[in-house]
């Protein structure tokens, strides 16, 4: 190997390299911007009878900081709360028991008095599959209107009786 071919091949991997590894660094520490609730923590459960509904309402970490610290009023910025849906069904073995069948939805509340401030602090969205996609002001309106009853508990329903 000739000494000109030698050090340019030298060279391309040193160039390459700290691209690569840039890349890989990239490729690893990307996270969907509102993370995945599949991870959160318990804050609630519920039942809605007239929707044959099943929920559980769960926290990011910052959600489930304030309520173990009782720091609801208002949540802090950067809170989020999910609530996920099921259809109730009787368990196949024990009719007794009501318990989740299928998914329906996974609903979000974020915290960010700033960029919310129209409603009352929070946006309001719906999860596709991991990715949170927050619903415009027009409609974030009626659910907005429909937590507006909870004012004096900063728009949320759960009583985050659970921590
Ligand atoms: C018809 C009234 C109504 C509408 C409309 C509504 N909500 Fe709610 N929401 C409730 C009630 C009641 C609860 C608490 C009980 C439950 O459903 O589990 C709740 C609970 C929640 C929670 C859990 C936190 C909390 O407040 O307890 C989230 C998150 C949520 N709703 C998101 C939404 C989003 C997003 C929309 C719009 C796409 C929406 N809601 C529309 C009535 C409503």
């Amino acid at each position: 190997m000739n000494k000109t071919i030698f050090s340019g091949l030298w060279l391309a991997a040193a160039i390459s390299m700290p691209f690569g590894l840039a890349f890989a660094e990239t490729q690893s520490t990307v996270k969907p911007e509102h993370g995945d609730y599949r991870d959160w923590r318990l804050l609630g459960v519920s039942l809605r009878h007239d929707k044959n509904s099943i929920r559980a309402i769960v926290g990011n970490h910052v959600a489930i900081n304030a309520a173990r610290a009782g720091k609801v009023k208002p949540w802090p910025d950067g809170s989020i709360i999910a609530k996920i849906k099921w259809a109730e069904r009787k368990h196949p073995n024990w009719e007794q028991a009501t318990v989740p069948g299928e998914f329906t939805a996974a609903e979000a509340m974020v915290k960010d008095s700033k960029k919310y401030a129209e409603t009352g602090g929070w946006g309001f969205g719906i999860w596709e599959g991991k990715t949170l996609k927050m619903l415009d002001q027009e409609k974030s309106a009626p659910c907005f209107a429909c937590h507006l009853p909870m004012k004096d508990s900063d728009y949320v329903y759960t009583l985050p009786n659970l921590q």
